[in-house]
C-alpha cells in the first residue's frame, strides 16, 4: 500500500494511490453513502461502509443490492459483476476498520458538528497517508479540515444523487488542500467513470449556490399562488429544458436538506436573499420532507 512519506515519482504515486485493490472507507450509509459504496465496489475497490448501527447498515446493503439488481435487469451489468461488487463491500459500526484506507469519504448527516467530530476521529484512527473527503452539500471544507491535523489531505468530493447514475463529482479544494491530494482525487474520479469538476471552497460551492436559490424561488412562486406546482415544474421543465422541475427535485433531495443548505448560504454569504422560503420551513415543521417521508410538494 502507498505510504505518503516515502519518495515516489508522481506517476508511481498516482498509480499506487489509485490501485484498485486498495481500501476505501465510507462513513454514513444513507442515500448518498450507499450510492458511493455502490460505485466504488463496482470499480473493484474494497469498501468498508460504516454507520451508527447494524440495522441501518443492513438496510443500506439491501438498497445497494436492489439497485444493482435493477442494473442487471437493464443489462448494464451481469449477475457475476453484481455478485463480485457486493462481495467487495463490508459493513461495520466501528470506525477503527478504516485505519488502512487509501481514502475515506464521509457522507453522514449535513451537520457541521457531526462532520467535525467524525473528521477528528478519522484523523486519529487513519494512517497519516489517508485522504479524508467529505460529501457535504454546503459546509466549508476548510472548516471541516480544521478538526484534523492533515488539512492538506482533506477535500470535498460532492457526489450527486443518485450516485450510480449521475456523472458529476464536484471536487472542492479547501484552503489548505494540497495539489497532490487533488491530483489523486481527480484520478480516482476518472476510475469511477465520473467527471470531476473543481471549485474553491465557498458556501454551497457551485452546485448548491445556484440550485438552492432556484428551488427557494420556486417555493415562493407556489406560496404566493402565482401558479400550481405542476405548472411551476412544467414551465421549468419544458421551457428551460430542465430534466425535472424544481419542486419535484426538492422532494427528491429532501426539504430539510434544502432548508439547511439555504441557511448555510444565508449565514456564509451574509445576505438575507438566501433566507429559506417560509413555505419550506413550514414543510419541515410538518415533517413533509419529500420522497423520504412519502410527502413533500407531491405525495408518493
Ligand atoms: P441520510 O440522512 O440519508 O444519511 C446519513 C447517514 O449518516 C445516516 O444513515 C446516519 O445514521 C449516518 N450518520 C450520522 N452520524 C453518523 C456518525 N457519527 N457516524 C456514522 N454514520 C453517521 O443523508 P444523505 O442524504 O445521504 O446525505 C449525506 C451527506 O451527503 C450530507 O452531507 C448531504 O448534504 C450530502 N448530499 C446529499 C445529497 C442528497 O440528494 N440527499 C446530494 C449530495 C450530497
Amino acid at each position: 500500500m502507498y505510504r505518503w512519506g516515502r519518495s515516489y515519482s508522481n506517476a508511481d504515486r498516482i498509480d499506487m494511490m489509485t490501485n484498485q485493490n486498495n481500501y476505501i472507507g465510507v462513513v454514513g450509509s444513507g442515500t448518498m453513502g450507499n450510492g458511493i459504496a455502490h460505485v466504488f465496489a463496482q470499480s473493484d475497490y474494497k469498501v468498508f461502509l460504516v454507520d451508527l448501527d447494524e440495522a441501518i447498515l443492513n438496510g443500506a446493503i439491501e438498497v445497494i443490492s436492489n439497485n444493482m439488481k435493477r442494473q442487471v435487469k437493464k443489462e448494464l451489468i451481469t449477475q457475476t459483476e453484481m455478485d463480485k461488487a457486493l462481495n467487495n463491500i463490508s459493513i461495520s459500526t466501528d470506525m477503527n476498520c478504516l485505519k488502512d484506507s487509501l481514502l475515506v469519504i464521509e457522507a453522514a448527516s449535513e451537520n457541521k458538528e457531526v462532520k467535525k467530530s467524525i473528521f477528528k476521529n478519522l484523523d486519529s484512527i487513519c494512517e497519516s497517508s489517508t485522504i479524508l473527503a467529505s460529501n457535504t452539500s454546503s459546509i466549508s471544507i476548510t472548516e471541516i479540515a480544521s478538526a484534523t491535523n492533515r488539512a492538506d489531505k482533506v477535500i470535498g468530493m460532492h457526489f450527486m444523487n443518485p450516485v450510480p447514475i449521475m456523472k458529476l463529482i464536484e471536487v472542492i479544494k479547501g484552503k489548505h488542500t494540497s495539489s497532490k491530494t487533488l491530483e489523486v482525487i481527480l484520478s480516482i474520479s476518472k476510475q469511477l467513470n465520473k467527471i470531476a469538476l473543481e471549485c474553491n471552497d465557498s458556501p454551497g460551492f457551485i452546485s448548491n449556490r445556484i440550485l438552492m436559490p432556484l428551488i427557494n424561488e420556486a417555493a415562493y412562486c407556489l406560496m404566493d399562488k402565482i401558479a400550481d406546482k405542476e405548472s411551476i415544474d412544467g414551465i421549468m421543465k419544458l421551457g428551460m429544458g430542465h430534466p425535472m422541475g424544481p419542486l419535484i427535485l426538492a422532494d427528491l433531495i429532501g426539504i430539510d436538506v434544502c432548508v439547511s443548505i439555504m441557511k448555510v448560504l444565508e449565514e456564509g454569504l451574509n445576505s438575507e436573499k438566501y433566507a429559506p422560503c417560509p413555505l419550506l420551513m413550514d414543510m419541515v415543521r410538518s415533517n413533509k420532507l419529500g420522497k423520504k417521508t412519502n410527502e413533500g410538494f407531491y405525495r408518493y
